[in-house]
């Protein structure tokens, strides 16, 4: 197990110090560093593509939780770029609007969006950033909800020591270690807290390993099969 001194987990004694994503900002995006991001993102990328080519989304859009933009890629005009962390927020375009908001401590708009997008939305995936996800929605608006599969993130984080439930854990360039939030529930219970804010889920899809053209990531290609999901994806509505 690699020292987990300073910003530092320690299992066997139930200690857990957690970082943010700001710590690790400048170096998510680097693939040979962190081949599971890019592995995720790669997925993701599939997700937006099917959905911009059957039915591109109109009016005003919020990407929470943006990183750098993924949805960016797909639309640039009416875009509203949200982030906890000003490191995420500057990798983007100077021309796309920005809002540095902690979704789970406050509101980013009220009734203003007719899309907001989560992508990899794990990190702040509970009942107080989902009611800020569905306040910031006009009614009848939506939300593509993504995150790792639920088979993923049970099967990993249960498989390996330094891995603990309800968190990824990043390995950094300078070899320190930092565990960030990462909230993965079954389907079930994911439909539970999104019906808990005036939402409805109106469809469930998942991307599978076999659509990737390839795995970079051991953490992936160790547990996964080609026929289990990679992502978790949850298209719902504000009634
Ligand atoms: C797993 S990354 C995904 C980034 C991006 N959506 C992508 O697909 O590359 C999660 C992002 O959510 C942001 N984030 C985490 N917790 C947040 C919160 N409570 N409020 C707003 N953004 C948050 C992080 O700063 C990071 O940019």
């Amino acid at each position: 197990m690699k020292s987990l001194l300073g910003r530092a987990a320690f299992k066997s004694s139930g200690i857990l110090e957690i970082g943010s994503y700001e710590e690790v900002a400048l170096e998510y995006y680097n693939a040979a560093l962190h081949p599971t991001c890019a592995d995720f993102r790669s997925a993701s990328r599939i997700v937006l593509q099917r959905l911009f080519s059957r039915d591109a989304p109109q009016g005003r859009i919020a990407d929470v939780g943006c990183g750098l933009s993924l949805l960016s890629e797909f639309v640039t005009e009416n875009l509203v770029l949200i982030d906890a962390s000003s490191k995420m927020l500057a990798q983007n375009s100077r021309n796309i609007e920005k809002r540095l908001v902690n979704v789970e401590e406050r509101s980013f708009a009220q009734s203003e969006f007719d899309w907001v997008f989560g992508i990899l939305a794990d990190p702040y995936n509970s009942a107080q950033a989902w009611n800020n996800l569905s306040s910031a929605l006009k009614v009848g608006g939506s939300c593509l909800f993504v995150v790792p599969s639920y088979r993923w993130a049970s099967k990993f984080r249960s498989s390996v020591l330094e891995e603990q439930p309800g968190f990824a854990h990043f390995v950094k360039a300078d070899n320190s270690s930092i565990f960030l939030p990462s909230i993965v529930y079954p389907q079930a219970e994911q439909f539970a807290l999104i019906e808990s804010v005036r939402m409805r889920v109106s469809n469930f899809e998942q991307i599978f390993v076999r659509e990737l053209t390839n795995i970079s990531s051991p953490k992936i290609s160790k547990v996964l099969a080609a026929d289990d999901p990679i992502l978790d994806v949850y298209f719902t509505d504000k009634m």
